[in-house]
């Protein structure tokens, strides 16, 4: 996949970039030092591929790496949003990389239209690239979320998957807004199922889908419970709904026309009359489509054993029908019903 620079700091970075100093390691592993004493007095369970997983403020986290529960204590201590970032949300397998795709594609499609000369960074670089989770913007010496985008009036976007409960205050108490994405909850259990045996760290021990099926019940991956994530968000929405747009994968595939120019709105950039006369909207589509990005994606490492290609699959609403037993679809259809009964929300 090739690399590229410009103003936005969208670098995809080859392995051998990495390989003597990487001050971002360096930076994660200070970070898991300062938090090891907390780590050590919160409850640990074995779950998600057969690590040992911690329970922090209502939800179970991973004990190393950028989506740790040191990394959220450390992004609850000292994180500092621009106001004009925007987040994306989300419970990790809901959509998050065609989400920021949208997100982005929409946000920059002046500068892309206008500049031929550009390469579409969609077209070259993984959307996580482009719109970085904050977790790993936090141990970068020099973070974009500091020195991208110098109009400080224009939006920037990054993503997390951390709890409501869990946000760091600062983002709270910001005027920053965040688009928050869910999906049925049978879909996002496949999705991890399938892209958690195809991770290829040594130490990860293989799932079967029956294991999978009684971590995701419990909650015992990260991020886990799903359910209580989509409900913090969804009441929290209900209560700001100028501040966080609540967008579900399936209406998002079913109508994808409309969610787009909501989205541009949200982001503060609707499109114009003339700009949708012109298929503008029908663009953005096609470079975020499944297709576009997995031919964008299919070579080449996003994260150390985690490739490119690996958040691309088969993006169906209810392709759950072919992994699930009528027996687990029954056990997830209850708990949704019981966890969402006060909730306005369908899959
Ligand atoms: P499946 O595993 O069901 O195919 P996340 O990005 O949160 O990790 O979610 C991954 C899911 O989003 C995968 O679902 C993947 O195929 C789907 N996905 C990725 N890009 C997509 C796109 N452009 N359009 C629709 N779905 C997409």
């Amino acid at each position: 996949m090739a690399a590229f620079d410009d103003s936005l700091s969208v670098v995809s970075k080859s392995t051998s970039d990495k390989e003597h100093h990487d001050p971002e390691k360096d930076n994660l592993a200070h970070l898991l030092d300062k938090y090891k004493d907390r780590l050590t007095t919160l409850p640990k369970q074995k779950g998600w591929m057969g690590e040992n997983l911690y329970l922090y403020q209502g939800f179970w986290y991973r004990s190393y790496g950028p989506f740790s529960v040191q990394m959220t204590m450390a992004l609850q201590d000292s994180y500092q949003p621009h106001p004009a970032n925007i987040y994306l949300v989300t419970p990790p397998k809901s959509g998050t990389t065609w989400v920021k795709a949208l997100m982005f594609a929409t946000l920059n499609r002046a500068r892309y239209n206008q500049n031929t000369l550009l390469p579409h960074p969609l077209l070259i670089s993984n959307p996580h690239n482009c719109v970085p989770f904050i977790e790993r913007e936090f141990t970068k010496k020099t973070p974009n979320y500091v020195q991208e985008n110098p109009n400080p009036h224009t939006a920037r976007l990054f993503s997390t998957h951390i709890p409501y409960t869990s946000l760091p205050r600062s983002i709270l108490d910001s005027s920053c807004r965040l688009v928050y994405l869910c999906r049925n909850p049978k879909d996002v259990m496949v999705s991890w199922y399938y892209f958690s045996n195809k991770l290829t760290k040594k130490h990860l021990t293989p799932m079967t889908i029956k294991e999978m099926f009684e971590v995701f019940t419990k909650g015992t991956l990260p991020y886990g419970p799903y359910w209580d994530h989509v409900k913090e968000y969804y009441k929290a929405s209900c209560q700001h709904p100028t501040r966080i747009l609540f967008l579900t994968y399936e209406v998002l595939k079913k109508d994808t026309f409309n969610q787009v120019k909501r989205i541009a709105e949200f982001l503060g950039c609707p499109f114009s009359k003339e700009e949708e006369g012109k298929g503008g909207v029908e663009e953005i589509m096609r470079i975020c489509s499944l297709e576009s990005l997995k031919e964008a994606n299919k070579d080449g490492e996003y994260n150390e054993g985690v490739s490119n290609a690996v958040f691309f699959r088969e993006g169906k609403v209810g392709g759950w029908g072919d992994d699930l037993t009528n027996e687990m679809s029954k056990i997830l259809d209850d708990i949704t019903n019981e966890k969402f009964q006060d909730l306005n929300i369908s899959f």
